[in-house]
């Protein structure tokens, strides 16, 4: 395959506004819910990128009849042709959330076959508790051959209590619970914003949906599944959040329109702390910096603290911030393989476990990195942008799968950046 390679050259302040594209895992979570519609669905602001056009693929391969629009963002589907319940592996390698069939295919058949998502390169990420949940719901589940099997004369409405705070396995157990009979509560349950999107998302089909945003979901199942109108999705946190940060990586000064500044406190909490200067307006971000960054320390948590997803952007940021700072990465088991390819361009960082503790230096330079998963190409980008000189990085498919046009974005916002293909 052609050696694809992203070339930044840092040391531009990034100026300008910029507006932020549609979540990329809401619009997972939400693809397959249009499974349990009894009539088309129209769903917009959706993000053209991978993960996105994967949901799309497999829509297709199950029958059902889809009209995609890449540049407005605007997918109809009429899932009324859908005779299939497996999702093959080819699909099911190229994105992760392949596994949120399940929970649409057993809702609205009775049965589901999804590959098992293999681990990547953030740690092991077990389904567990998806399982779990859908055999407190009634249903057999097996996993032969790396493939999970579920099949069920009937979903009936229960009460789950998850083992930890898992967004996927919120997300599966919704899904599966609006055409169970009667009420499923979610005890533990996930909080992000797409879960209260995907919420809001089976309102708008008819199903019931309360306490979404808080540790308690009810589910009020429901064979009546069909969309009043169309739904667009909400904006992309980790891209907002991931442009904040490019902002003040760069000492620029960039307004991020579209987004939904509520969704980003734990972040703008910190910038302020490192001595930037954030402005909330309604559905914009104003991200400005000029003087030397104070080092500051986090811990990823689950929302609303401070999301794992902009551990890695962020840790990039701190790289050159002024004194030692403090990483600890509470959700997932090797979320730090950035920090190598950064100390290729100067960084000092040592890790302790799920701790890294970054010294501030004055400057990055640029280098030759390696993207190894989609927020550690964020991370890289980041670097590249605050670094002297040229960076090049390698694998910049995997930004590709959560960021759209990333390139025009940053360029639009002085950024010099291309894609370079041997
Ligand atoms: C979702 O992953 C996101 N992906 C991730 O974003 C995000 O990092 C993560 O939530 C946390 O916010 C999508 O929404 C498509 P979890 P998910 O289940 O659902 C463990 C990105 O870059 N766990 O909340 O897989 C798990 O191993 C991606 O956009 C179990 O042990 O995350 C992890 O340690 C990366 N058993 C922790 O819980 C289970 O059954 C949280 O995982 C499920 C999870």
């Amino acid at each position: 395959m052609a050696q694809e390679r992203m070339l930044i050259r840092g040391g531009q302040a990034l100026t300008g506004a910029v507006h932020v594209s549609g979540g990329k895992n809401t619009a997972v979570a939400i693809i397959p819910a249009t499974l349990l519609s009894e009539v088309p669905c129209v769903i917009e602001n959706l993000p053209d990128i991978d993960d996105v056009c994967v949901s799309i693929q497999t829509l297709r391969y199950l029958g059902a009849r889809v009209e995609w629009n890449p540049e407005q963002g605007v997918l109809i589907v009429d899932p009324a042709g859908v005779s299939r319940v497996d999702v093959p592996l080819e699909l099911s390698r190229r994105m992760r959330a392949s596994y949120y069939y399940l929970g649409a295919l057993l809702a609205r058949f009775g049965e589901a076959e999804v590959p098992l998502p293999g681990g990547c390169d953030i740690g092991r990420r077990p389904i567990d508790q998806h399982l779990k949940g859908f055999r407190a719901l009634g249903a057999e589940v097996d996993t032969v051959t790396g493939v999970v099997m579920a099949r069920t004369r009937g979903l009936i409405g229960t009460e789950i209590f998850m083992d930890m705070v898992t967004v996927g396995g919120t997300v599966n157990v919704m899904l599966a619970a609006t055409r169970a009979q009667g009420v499923t509560t979610i005890y533990n349950a996930a909080k992000e914003p797409h879960i209260v999107d995907l919420a809001n998302f089976l309102g708008a089909l008819g199903c019931r949906v309360k306490g979404a945003g808080t540790d308690v979901i009810r589910v009020y199942g429901t064979d009546h599944l069909a969309q009043r109108r169309g739904y667009a999705v909400i904006p992309d946190q980790i891209e907002t959040g991931t442009l904040m940060i490019a902002a003040a990586a760069t000492h620029g000064d960039v307004t991020i329109t579209g987004c939904i500044p509520t969704h980003m406190e734990a972040l703008t909490a910190k910038l302020l702390e490192m001595g930037a200067r954030v402005d909330e307006q309604d559905d914009a971000i104003r991200v400005r910096s000029t003087g030397v960054h104070r080092a500051v320390s986090f811990k990823t948590q689950a929302y609303p603290g401070f999301p794992t997803d902009l551990q890695q952007p962020m840790s990039a940021l701190l790289c050159t911030a002024k004194g030692t700072s403090t990483i600890v990465e509470n959700i997932f088991e090797q979320r730090f393989r950035h920090l190598s390819e950064i100390e290729r361009m100067g960084a000092s960082v040592r890790l302790f476990e799920q701790t890294a503790v970054i010294e501030g230096v004055p400057q990055l330079h640029g280098a030759a990195v390696e993207a190894t998963d989609l927020r550690a190409g964020a991370a890289l980008v980041v670097a590249g942008l605050m670094a002297q000189g040229t960076t090049e990085i390698y694998n910049p498919h995997f930004i590709d799968r959560g960021y759209e046009r990333i390139e025009q974005k940053l360029s639009s916002l002085g950024a010099q950046i291309t894609r370079i293909e041997e």
